[in-house]
């Protein structure tokens, strides 16, 4: 895989809300699932262009803690996708460099999705061109106060990068960095309780695109956009202050 990414620099951290896959599927008559299933196929391409861009962390959102809340049936289609992509993708991912990693809770979990996800994490845990986490069952709010508990046991004093350590630790993260760009496919304008602690000053991104139809030249555009933005985190840009 061709990679533009230096091996000094950890690369761009982008994470993508993959929304849309029920509307997809009901436009064309189908049902939801399909539309799921197609956003599982339109995975790999993104995986696969990420590294060119210099994305070094990739996170994408695939299941919300408040996603329980949708019918069972479509839970169960959900899930057993989840498992037939770990175990369908995990050579893939291996033989291209990436390290794959499940961030979110692991104890409400099927225990055959549970040992899908410590295979894959075993399987691809050398993987040095992408790290690449899929949020399942994931909150942001969850993570902040599972970070805020174990911060009052260890010290009074934390620091910002020391609560984020915490954060990404929460919810089995392994990397504590901030979001550089989040997109959201699908139409909607919101965060719906993702990296609600990493984003604080992610540049946004929205398409109405749906996600099966989301591809690595829609990625490419968005990143090549957030890379002709001026990023300040609070400050002066340069310009401002020399004059
Ligand atoms: C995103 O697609 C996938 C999950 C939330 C699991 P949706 O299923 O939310 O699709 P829409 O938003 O209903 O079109
Ligand atoms: C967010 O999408 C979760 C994922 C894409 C996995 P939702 O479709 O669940 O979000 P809302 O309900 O529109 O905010
Ligand atoms: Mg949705």
């Amino acid at each position: 895989m061709q990679s533009t990414r230096q091996d000094s620099e950890p690369g761009l951290h982008v994470a993508i809300v993959m929304d849309g896959n029920g509307r997809w599927a009901t436009a064309r008559g189908l049902p939801r699932r399909r539309g799921h299933e197609a956003g599982a196929r339109a995975v790999r391409g993104i995986v696969e262009t990420a590294p060119t861009l210099g994305i070094g962390l990739l996170t994408l959102y695939a299941f919300s803690a408040d996603n329980w809340k949708r019918p069972p049936r479509e839970v169960g289609a959900l899930l057993a996708l989840f498992r037939r992509y770990l175990d369908g993708e995990c050579e893939r991912l291996r033989a291209n460099g990436v390290r794959l990693s499940i961030i979110g809770r692991r104890d409400r979990l099927p225990p055959s999705l549970l040992a899908a996800v410590e295979r894959a994490e075993l399987d691809t845990a050398r993987g040095a061109e992408l790290h690449l986490r899929i949020a399942i069952d994931y909150s942001g709010r969850d993570a902040i106060i599972a970070a805020a508990a174990r911060a009052r046991l260890i010290d009074s004093e934390m620091t910002r990068e020391g609560f984020a350590t915490l954060v990404a630790a929460a919810q089995h993260g392994g990397d504590a960095r901030d979001v550089d760009l989040l997109i959201r496919t699908g139409g909607e304008r919101r965060l719906s309780d993702f990296m609600l602690w990493e984003a604080a000053y992610a540049e946004l991104s929205f398409t109405t695109r749906a996600w099966p139809d989301f591809t690595g030249a829609m990625l490419a555009a968005a990143v090549e956009d957030f890379r002709g933005r001026n990023r300040r985190f609070g400050a002066l840009p340069d310009v401002a202050v020399a004059g």
